[in-house]
């Protein structure tokens, strides 16, 4: 008998889904491999979804607004830079909106260009639209290849800054130089630019080209509820509007995400301290003499020496192991030489860093026990 994925097209039978990171559904881990915010989100977003819900859920026999317009007002008036809800889209998470642009972008004929490592989504997208991805590579500098990219004849081009999972965060007069050098369009994934010094939606009023992505699962703790947005020019956003689902964001996302936003200072002080702890933790892996990058993000991404001074795929497997065996949980990226020697660790509380610390200096005395 024929198996009923025979009739699936060739492209997506051949096709390797998205691995996302473990999400444990038992209590009790440390959970630090999908950067999510150690911090609750502000109590407003809660009080918003309670409010929407008053009368038995009756709002719920309704469908949401389908731009989630009061939400695409709200994001262009907190942005500033005269942008106006026509430069905005909200997605079910960014990856709805990353999901969007190559959709709109990218194809057989349409080659899109994103640089490696990166986040692996894009190469899975692309594959799912059976286009032609141009990966473009880092060295260990981590510089951005901004000649390498510009000679790419791709139509769009995914550049995440900071980049995961470096951390390693890009200026504005690099994207500038890029925009000026590379002919398509970039989406620029500063999905953990509330972490860094710098960010690019300044440039978006003299560059069209520029599509900026923002996902509200890290720094505004809301990775549950899926809501992402996109910045660029008007035209983009209609383009964009004609290919997404009518109601791609649900009605309790729309209002927990406004009153999560409306909340600016709660979250200053939230990603103030986020920043300190990551920045302490920095100092730190490289008093152990652990290479780490300098990261704009909410994750440190270093590289494990063990006992012996000895770094590589060997040692980050097993302190990743010994991190597990003890509930800890972080990300390792063995399917490409730049990375397979690192840890990602996402920045937790103070008290969950310290743990970490000290499960790090067990298997150091584990191994020399040996
Ligand atoms: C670079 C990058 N872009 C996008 C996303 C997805 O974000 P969201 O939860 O908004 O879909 C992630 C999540 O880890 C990410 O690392």
């Amino acid at each position: 008998m024929r198996s009923p994925t025979e009739f699936a097209l060739p492209h997506v039978a051949a096709m390797h889904a998205y691995t996302p990171g473990l999400q444990p559904t038992e209590p009790g881990w440390i959970k630090l491999n999908t950067n999510e915010c150690p911090y609750p989100p502000s109590p407003l977003a809660a009080a918003a979804i309670v409010a929407e819900l008053t009368g038995q859920g009756e709002a719920l026999r309704l469908y949401p607004n389908p731009k989630a317009a009061p939400l695409r007002k709200l994001v262009a008036h907190l942005h500033g830079h005269s942008l106006s809800e026509q430069n905005v889209l909200i997605g079910n998470g960014s990856d709805d909106v990353l999901n969007l642009l190559v959709r709109a972008f990218g194809g057989p004929d349409a080659p899109t260009a994103f640089t490696l490592p990166s986040y692996s989504l894009y190469p899975v997208l692309i594959a799912i639209q059976g286009g032609r991805a141009v990966p473009v590579p880092f060295d260990r500098e981590m510089k951005l290849p901004v000649g390498a990219l510009a000679a790419t004849s791709a139509r769009a081009c995914f550049l995440t800054s900071p980049n995961a999972p470096t951390g390693v965060g890009f200026s504005n007069a690099e994207i500038t130089e890029l925009l000026s050098r590379f002919a398509g369009v970039l989406v620029l994934d500063e999905t953990y630019a509330p972490f860094a010094r710098e960010n690019a939606v300044a440039l978006l009023a003299t560059h069209p080209r520029l599509i900026i992505t923002r996902s509200l699962s890290k720094a505004q703790g809301l990775a549950g509820l899926r809501v992402g947005y996109c910045l660029a020019h008007p035209e983009i956003i209609d383009l964009l509007d004609s290919v997404r689902d009518s109601y791609n964001v649900n009605r309790l996302s729309q209002v927990a995400a406004a009153a999560a936003l409306s909340d600016g200072s709660y979250y200053a002080a939230i990603i103030g301290k986020i920043i300190r702890t990551r920045d302490y933790w920095f100092g730190e892996y490289t008093q152990r003499g652990w290479f780490t990058y300098q990261s704009q993000a909410n994750f440190l991404f270093t590289e494990p020496k063990n006992a012996l001074g000895e770094t590589g795929s060997a040692v980050v497997r097993s302190l990743y192991n010994f991190l597990l065996s003890r509930r800890i949980l972080v990300r390792n990226f063995p399917n490409n030489p730049l990375t397979e020697s690192f840890l990602r660790i996402s920045v937790g509380t103070d008290e969950e860093m310290l743990q970490v610390n000290e499960v790090i200096d067990l298997w150091l005395s584990a191994s020399l026990n040996l």
